[in-house]
């Protein structure tokens, strides 16, 4: 197996608090980095770097863990300009225009969901994005919602399976049945190919008896919870997601001090998607009052073609710190380490012997400038598992 060092590294994030400064990112300054394989073994002082048989010189650039978006749907077909288009002449966001995506969806054939998919992938991946999660939810039948989940396989470990994203057109007239589908053949029919399972708990579509109805159903088949929660309104969503220690409570843009003081004092991360309130026109999610109370907060991108059709992360940092009154360290710390919280992950989100080698290295010569430089490509290289890709222009 080769081994490769990054060296002259001007700010190394590694997400250990007990290396550096002490603050959560441990950041190590002068630093280096050594991967074998697919796997980070070294870091420290660059003066200190043992010999290896490649080396990368980062010429005095910030080295970070890969951005873990921890919440996006990536399978589906069409796109929403026009809606989006009349949302910024006034018109409101609602759960509804889901339905376009879907008709969408079920027309397209495999080649066209994985070429789409993969498109919004590399993308990604070009920005940072390491590890992702991804949804299904936009097939709504027994076999449309199997189909995206196993292609959603494909291509990540952390599949999501969201049958329960509004009732399907064929059952809104019987909302009960619908559920009835979702909790009894389509769960059997997804289950194998998902480890995780995602309500959209709001008005218009799933109330909270329903959404803990499949919740716990999906629980009993394997899968784990994670809840699309108070996105549009106050509503059950974040204290479900608590009682069945989700994995994540994902939105919280509306919550009461008891819907904070349940995050605080539960496993549940609360993952925020500032993509949505920009696309939407809508507040803020609250960031500092969440980070204040002691809860933890990941940063996603919500990648989907309704509300949120960025696949960016940094772009998300950025607003997290302008809007959402989170510092830089935090917000890259939520996009990182965070979102391996929220996915119940620790070989992934920081930089220490043992975790994957996933690495970004900017074109800067810390981390802050992922907020201070908005809108600009500064993401080098990616290493993800140890492969490099590199993408200098000049
Ligand atoms: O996370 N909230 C539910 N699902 C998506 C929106 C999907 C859509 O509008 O197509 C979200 O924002
Ligand atoms: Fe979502």
């Amino acid at each position: 197996m080769s081994s490769t060092v990054i060296s002259n590294i001007a700010t190394l994030v590694t997400n250990d608090p007990s290396l550096g400064d002490a603050s959560p990112l441990g950041p190590v300054h002068d630093a280096a980095v050594v991967i074998e394989g697919d796997r980070i073994v070294w870091t420290g002082a660059s003066s200190k770097a043992p010999a290896t048989d490649n080396r990368v010189d980062a010429e005095g650039g910030a080295v970070l863990p890969g951005f873990v978006d921890s919440h996006s749907h990536l399978v589906f077909a069409g796109d929403r300009t026009e809606e989006f288009n009349a949302r910024m002449s006034g018109r409101p966001y609602s759960a509804g225009g889901i339905r376009t995506t879907v008709a969408a969806t079920r027309a397209a054939t495999d080649a066209q969901l994985e070429a789409n998919l993969t498109r919004l992938l590399t993308e990604a991946l070009r920005q940072g994005t390491t590890t992702f999660e991804t949804k299904s939810g936009y097939g709504l039948t027994t076999e449309d919602e199997s189909r995206a989940l196993r292609l959603a396989a494909r291509h990540t470990d952390e599949v999501t399976f969201l049958g329960a994203h509004i009732v399907a057109p064929e059952y809104a007239d019987d909302p009960a049945g619908y559920v009835a589908l979702v909790t009894g053949e389509m769960l059997d029919a997804c289950a194998p190919h998902a480890r995780w399972i995602d309500v959209f708990c709001e008005k218009g579509a799933f109330d909270g008896d329903q959404a803990r109805a499949i919740l716990t159903a999906g629980r009993a088949k394997g899968l784990h919870p994670r809840v699309h929660a108070n996105q549009l309104s106050y509503g059950p969503g974040v204290q479900l997601a608590v009682e069945l220690d989700a994995a994540s409570a994902d939105h919280c843009t509306h919550l009461t001090d008891a819907d904070v003081d349940a995050l605080a004092h539960s496993r549940t991360v609360a993952t925020l998607l500032p993509g949505a309130e920009f696309s939407t026109r809508a507040a803020w999610p609250d960031a500092r009052r969440l980070l204040d109370a002691g809860v933890t907060v990941a940063l996603s991108t919500d990648c989907n073609p309704g509300s949120s059709f960025t696949s960016s992360v940094p772009f998300c940092i950025a607003l997290a710190v302008r809007d959402m009154g989170m510092t830089p360290d935090e917000a890259v710390w939520s996009a990182t380490a965070g979102g391996a919280r929220a996915l119940r992950r620790d070989d992934i989100g920081r930089v220490a012997p043992g975790a994957y080698a996933d690495l970004l290295l900017l074109d800067a010569p810390s981390h802050v400038q992922l907020a201070y430089r908005p809108g600009v490509p500064l993401v080098r290289t990616v290493w993800q598992k140890g492969r490099k890709i590199e993408q200098r222009w000049v």
